[in-house]
């Protein structure tokens, strides 16, 4: 994977570590910053553990983010030794065409450099427009597990396919596992 170059205007910040993004912890980017309950305690539980929150700031912007942890503290259902997972990553419309996904990407694996791999989730068929497949496979992840559901509510009879994906960083990494 080639190194980005991050342009003067644009910067990384962990909100989990500086105080002055705190509030960023409580939504995507967008949303209001209202703190939910359930959100606050499993911060409470997981920034102890290793989770992180960053954001890419574009000329005083939050345009980007980014979300993970270790498997222990992630909130997916996926189990492995000493890989991460990525909880979220997520680049408005309005900031395409710079790589930002990649960025960071690649930031994450930097500060990360004792996992072993990286790992995700998919949708295929989904009526959502989120967690693209091809746009985890775009950013370096492969596919190794997955299933097809339905929702008991909502779009009923539509099946879509939820995958594993997995980005191992060295050779004998071994691949996660997913309480389907
Ligand atoms: C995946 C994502 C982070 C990438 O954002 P980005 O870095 O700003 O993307 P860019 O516009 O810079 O494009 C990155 C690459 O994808 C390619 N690309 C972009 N749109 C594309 C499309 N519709 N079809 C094919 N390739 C496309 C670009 O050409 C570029 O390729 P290159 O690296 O070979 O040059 C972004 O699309 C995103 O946030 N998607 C939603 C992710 C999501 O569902 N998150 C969960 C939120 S709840």
């Amino acid at each position: 994977m080639t190194h980005m170059k991050i342009s003067s205007q644009t910067k990384i910040i962990d909100a989990s570590q500086v105080s002055e993004y705190e509030k960023h912890l409580f939504r995507c980017i967008t949303a209001p910053f209202r703190g939910y309950k359930k959100r606050i305690e499993y911060l409470k539980i997981v920034i102890p553990k290793g989770f992180h929150k960053k954001l890419l700031i574009f000329n005083g912007d939050a345009v980007g983010t980014i979300e993970y942890a270790p498997a222990e503290a992630s909130y997916y259902p996926i189990f492995g030794d000493d890989i991460i997972v990525m909880n979220c990553i997520w680049v408005l419309r309005k900031a395409k065409g710079h790589n930002f996904g990649r960025i960071l990407l690649e930031d994450m694996m930097k500060s990360e450099k004792d996992a072993t791999g990286f790992v995700t989730m998919a949708l295929e068929n989904h009526w959502s427009p989120w967690f693209k497949k091809w746009q985890m496979e775009k950013l370096g992840f492969k596919p190794i597990d997955s299933l097809k559901a339905v929702h008991k509510m909502k779009h009923k009879g539509q099946a879509f396919s939820i995958y594993l994906m997995w980005m191992p960083t060295t050779e004998n990494a071994k691949p996660p596992a997913c309480d389907k």
